[in-house]
């Protein structure tokens, strides 16, 4: 672990120098008006058992001990947000099933827990979305159906409690990689956020390994998360995939998931935070 933290280091350092830090800048949103909580309480509500959370590893549902790697994350996650007035996190991975998914509700119910944050988590691993598995709901209208204009957002949305709403997919899109790059994305992403002014908005990606679905569509966001799966990513795929990303958005960080500690059943970690 200490090794591959190294090596990212060492990697993540010679770029900068190479290229210096990338600075990727978003036209932002004006708010237009008093934020809409009447929108989002409207909204019909999902709920998560526990006998389904623990069958999908989402620790972060009550704040308890189990809670702590995602609390952490969320806390650095929220102060560099906030920092730099950024609203949109994108994640994903190199590679398929490093826990992308789990990491991003986890996230998300871990700052909703903080009241006064109004979050957003919306699938757009238009290939293989699976948010909806957790819940065992399959909404009516995916949210690949919101971007192609053929759908509105309130058919789509779902939300637990008052302060986290969720946009999920029952369908994969026939065409992920163009409807996700289109200018009708941008702009029903901009309307979305206008309208319901969420403090945070994060996106479940596809992995950026397999297809190029993430390269026009990261313009859209402000950051990004890379989770890799210890034992299963590759260093070299990690340090390509950090690098490319780097192109197209600001790294928040390298989360190092699924690893196997004696004592940590949650088996999760940093691989670097810059
Ligand atoms: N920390 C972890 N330890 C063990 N298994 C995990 C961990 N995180 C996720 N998984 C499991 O790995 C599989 C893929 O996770 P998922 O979040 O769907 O990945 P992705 O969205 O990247 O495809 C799921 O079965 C999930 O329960
Ligand atoms: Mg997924």
């Amino acid at each position: 672990m200490e090794k591959l933290e190294a090596a990212l280091a060492k990697a993540r350092e010679m770029r900068r120098a190479a290229l210096g830090a990338p600075e990727v800048v978003r036209e932002k949103v004006t708010p237009a008006g008093a934020p809409s909580i009447d929108a989002w309480t409207s909204l019909p509500e999902v709920t998560l058992t526990p006998g389904k959370a623990l069958r999908h590893r989402i620790t972060a549902l009550a704040g308890n001990k189990d809670a702590t790697p995602y609390d952490m994350l969320r806390s650095r996650t929220i102060r560099l947000m906030k920092e730099k007035g950024w609203t949109r996190l994108a994640i994903t991975s190199p590679g398929a099933a490093c826990g992308k998914t789990t990491v991003a509700l986890n996230l998300a119910l871990s700052l909703s827990r903080q009241k006064d944050l109004k979050v957003m988590l919306i699938d757009l691993d238009l290939r293989r979305p699976s948010l909806h598995r957790a819940f065992g709901h399959l909404p009516g209208r995916s949210m690949h159906e919101v971007l192609d204009g053929s759908a509105a957002f309130e058919d789509v949305a779902v939300r637990m409690g008052d302060n986290l709403v969720l946009a999920m997919n029952s369908t994969a899109a026939s065409h992920p990689a163009e409807l996700l790059q289109s200018v009708g994305t941008r702009e029903v992403l901009d309307v979305i956020e206008r309208r319901w002014q969420p403090d945070i908005m994060l996106f479940d990606m596809s992995p950026m390994l397999a297809t190029d679905d993430n390269v026009g569509f990261l313009a859209n966001v402000d950051c990004a998360l890379l989770i890799a799966a210890a034992e299963s990513t590759t260093l070299s795929n990690i340090d390509l995939c950090e690098k490319e990303l780097a192109q197209l958005t600001n790294v928040l960080g390298v989360v190092l998931n699924k690893c196997r500690y004696p004592d940590d059943s949650v088996g999760y970690s940093y691989g670097g935070y810059t």
